[in-house]
């Protein structure tokens, strides 16, 4: 199934987590035929998790980190979200990377950590725009990915992957769906090479700058299987309109 989800970021607080899952739940709730995300903040994933019981639409986190437990002031771990209904987590978001100092390194140590603990990651990858001025997309986003999954080459089927092109996020320039494409088609052999017994159950979702005139390209593309919305998703009527825009 498609996978269409919100990465609300620093945005939205717990009052306001009501207001808008209130709002939304009736603007898709007959939509059956994809999965529908909220990749919520932390401080919101109590209230969303109590209001999305029973409903089409899943919990995400934006981040986890890989320690079970222990003295890790600021922390949270994969049983902290699994207790609360959380089934999908965000990994290596590029804003993480870029403004927290997250390595590939420690991708591959998040990821290991929710597939031991029953959480499905989605990895974000993803070039800088002087990463693809310099001819590198490919080889970064390879590069990305090998260390991210290294020593889980034959788990590929549980992770998704968001290609976000670091340029495009919340600047308004979207990548074009057939760059978009390409690159997904890429990810894909790199999947398939990393794993002989790879069933392609991993979807690779395009995400930057989508909004609700974009999302219907992008999702003609054959392996765009979904969506990562920033800043288009922070207004429950227009992410609904992106939900049912293909
Ligand atoms: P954007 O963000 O839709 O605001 O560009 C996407 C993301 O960073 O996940």
């Amino acid at each position: 199934m498609k996978l269409i989800s919100a990465n609300w970021k620093m945005n939205i607080t717990p009052s306001q987590t009501k207001e808008y899952i209130i709002k939304f739940l009736p603007l898709i709730e007959d939509v059956k035929d994809r999965e529908i995300l909220l990749c919520v903040p932390y401080t919101s994933l109590c209230i969303a998790s109590e209001m999305l019981k029973g409903t089409n639409v899943k919990l995400g986190a934006q981040n986890v980190y890989y320690e079970q437990k222990g003295a890790f002031t600021g922390e949270i771990s994969v049983s902290m979200l699994k207790d609360l209904g959380v089934s999908y987590v965000i990994v290596g978001h590029s804003e993480r990377r870029w403004i927290f100092g997250e390595d590939d390194e420690a991708v591959n140590k998040k990821l290991v950590a929710c597939l031991d603990g029953g959480l499905r990651p989605i990895l974000c990858v993803g070039e800088r725009l002087d990463e693809r001025e310099a001819g590198l997309t490919y080889k970064v986003i390879e590069t990305q990915i090998r260390i991210a999954l290294s020593s889980l080459e034959n788990y590929t089927d549980m992770i998704d992957i968001a290609y976000e092109p670091v340029w495009a996020i919340g600047s308004g320039n979207p990548a074009t769906p057939e760059d978009a494409q390409a690159v997904h088609r890429f990810i894909k052999n790199v999947l398939e090479d990393l794993n002989k017994n790879y069933q392609g159950m991993t979807r690779v979702v395009y995400g930057g700058s989508v909004n609700v005139h974009n999302a219907g390209e992008f999702m003609k593309m054959p392996d765009v299987d979904g969506l990562l919305v920033g800043g288009a998703s922070l207004d429950p009527k227009t992410f609904s309109q992106i939900v049912k825009s293909f």
